[in-house]
């Protein structure tokens, strides 16, 4: 199977996702439920775009002799920094036949297999939290379970699986407080504060935290101070907010604020290793991909997002080869140029 024949068949299980060859917001602005950005879409649009106006700086006379993207995720080696988005909602969203935990398992298994790894999602059913946490603790805890910001009693039935087993990390997308369905869900979902995500990290002991959703230095630097080992700069791919900027477009303000003090991911419309370069270079420790990689669970099973992660691992190292990176730790800023 080739990542090509993957995306050709993955329209045959999707009644929303036009499958574009280039995904960048633009057939499906609006469409939600569906797959697009909120209003006007301008937000995933613009994370797009913001891509593009960073170019990579082309530099080869060094004598590279091998360019290694492996990298550590909270001291487990990966062999690429870039990780499977949360992605929730097989049916509303993508007009699928398979379930939320069919998809999780075909999401966990396939970077396992590409080696790393997958966040899964929540939604308003309990099981779309529960089943995918379970999937992650059969596989040796290999996974990062996000959890969506819930009202307490919300939040306490999700965190009580914590007694049955523990995750490398545990995530929770703050910024799905603009999902305006689920804010009117029982339990509802909310905006959270500095002290809720201080009790979550009190009660992860070891597990690291990783809070989704932060777009400014203010945000990033209350989230260091409640505890987070990581954030995740996300605009939740343009699916709460119209007009937002672009999540590469406020990387740099969010990495001075937080000095080195958790790591930092990002997401929104990264379709290639030259793109996860480009995160990397202006201070990201990793990348998260999402509809891309649905895609390819959907037309390839866990196989289609093995192809997908081994697709964007060959071109990141293609990027470090010709701009002289030999390893993750070794792309800087002066590899890139951000174009107003
Ligand atoms: C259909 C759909 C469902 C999503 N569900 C979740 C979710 O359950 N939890 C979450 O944290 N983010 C969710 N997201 C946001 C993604 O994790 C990610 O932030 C976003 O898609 C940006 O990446 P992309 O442009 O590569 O898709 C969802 C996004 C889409 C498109």
């Amino acid at each position: 199977m080739t990542l090509e024949e993957v995306f050709e068949n993955a329209k045959q299980h999707t009644r929303t996702c036009r499958v574009c060859r280039v995904c960048n917001g633009k057939a499906c602005a609006g469409e939600i439920p569906g797959v697009g950005g909120k209003g006007t879409g301008s937000s995933f649009i613009r994370n797009a775009e913001a891509l593009k106006n960073v170019r990579l700086r082309m530099n080869v006379l060094i004598g590279l002799k091998k360019a290694d993207p492996s990298a550590d995720f909270f001291g487990h080696k990966v062999s690429l920094p870039v990780y499977a988005a949360p992605i929730t909602g097989m049916g509303p969203q993508y007009g699928s036949d398979i379930t939320e935990k069919e998809y999780a398992k075909r999401v966990l298994e396939g970077a396992s297999a590409a080696g790393t790894y997958a966040f899964t999602g929540d939604g308003k059913d309990f099981s779309f939290f529960e089943d995918p946490f379970r999937l992650i603790l059969a596989q040796n805890g290999e996974g990062i379970p996000t959890m969506k910001p819930w009202v307490k009693k919300g939040r306490d039935r999700r965190t009580d699986l914590l007694k049955e087993g523990k995750p490398i990390a545990f995530a929770t997308d703050i910024d799905a407080a603009g999902l305006l369905f689920l804010r009117d869900a029982d339990p509802a979902i909310t905006n959270l504060s500095a002290e809720d995500l201080a009790d979550l990290k009190k009660m992860l002991g070891t597990v690291p935290l990783i809070v989704k959703g932060i777009m400014t230095a203010d945000a990033a630097k209350k989230a260091v101070e409640a505890g987070a080992d990581g954030i995740v700069v996300s605009n939740h791919g343009g699916r709460v907010l119209d007009d937002a900027e672009g999540t590469i477009e406020v990387l740099p303000e969010i990495v001075n604020a937080v000095k080195g003090r958790c790591r930092i991911l990002i997401d929104g419309a990264f379709r290639s290793g030259a793109d996860v370069f480009k995160a990397l270079a202006l201070g990201a420790d990793g990348v998260l991909i999402g509809r891309p990689v649905a895609l390819a669970a959907l037309g390839g099973n866990a196989e289609g997002v093995k192809l997908y992660f081994e697709k964007i691992r060959t071109e990141l190292r293609e990027a470090m080869t010709m701009c002289g990176a030999s390893s993750v730790k070794e792309i800087n800023t002066s590899m890139v140029c951000v174009k107003k």
